[in-house]
């Protein structure tokens, strides 16, 4: 497993881990051919869009097997108050002039562009803290990482008065619960839209990938049989 190193404590894994940058999709195709694999599985964010850009090209200028794992889109269902955007700075500028309480929840990355409308007043959540801290006098932080509840999101909206919800379309369950609670309390919110994915073969789910596993390689081949 690979991972950037942006985490201060990445949760344990049951592999081996390597952290940090390749230097590039060339360097990364160099990594995959010197390591011998014979996989490749981009299962990144789907807002890791260098990174899967990177693999894309490794596997296709390598000619090893690359599957991506890619979390489905969240949709817009009866009640949600969505506008799109597509991305962060342009979900800043939709907030408007009027001073608004903005829950920010795409992460540290990113959480400088509120600095553009200081009128408002945010509530950062992240897993690190955001460094340096923005320049802005109206903000609050939460150190917090997923997942979230219904429960436990609605009251933080209740108890902050927020009226608007930055958010990236993550997809997935683990952060599904702040779209959830707007929905419930009537929130606004600013969806970021994702960027169009590399052409690699995707598929939603972790079985679904371990099926494609077992197809291209089948239990005898892993077997050495
Ligand atoms: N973007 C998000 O909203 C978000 C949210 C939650 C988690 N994450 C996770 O955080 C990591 C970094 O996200 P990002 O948006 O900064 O990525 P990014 O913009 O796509 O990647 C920037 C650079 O970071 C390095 N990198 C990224 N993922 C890596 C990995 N798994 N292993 C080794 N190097 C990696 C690569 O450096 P080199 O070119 O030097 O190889 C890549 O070019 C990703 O693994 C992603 O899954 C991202």
């Amino acid at each position: 497993m690979s991972l950037a190193g942006r985490t201060e404590k990445p949760a344990t894994q049951p592999v081996p881990v390597r952290i940090g940058g390749f230097g590039g999709a060339a360097a990364l195709a160099d990594f995959l051919k010197a390591g011998g694999y014979d996989l490749l599985i981009d299962a990144t964010h789907p807002f890791a869009e260098h990174i899967s850009a990177n693999a894309a090209f490794a596997a296709e200028t390598t000619g090893i097997a690359a599957i991506a794992l890619r979390r489905p889109e969240w949709h817009r269902g009866p009640g949600d108050r969505w506008q799109v955007v597509q991305n962060i700075p342009a979900a800043i500028e939709a907030l408007g002039p009027s001073p608004r309480q903005v829950f920010l929840a795409t992460g540290r990355q990113g959480a400088h562009h509120a600095e553009a409308a200081p009128q408002h007043h945010y509530l950062v959540r992240s897993v690190d803290p955001v460094k340096p801290p923005l320049a802005l006098d109206n903000v609050e932080y939460i150190l917090d990482r997923g997942p979230f509840t219904l429960e436990g999101e609605c009251d933080l909206l209740r108890q902050h008065h927020i009226d608007v919800i930055v958010a990236k379309n993550s997809g997935g369950a683990a952060t599904y619960a702040k779209i959830e609670a707007a929905r419930l309390l009537g929130i606004e919110v600013m969806m970021v839209a994702r960027a169009p994915a590399p052409m690699v073969k995707a598929v939603d789910t972790i079985e679904a990938a371990l099926a494609v596993i077992d197809h291209l390689f089948p239990p005898a081949m892993k077997r050495g049989v």
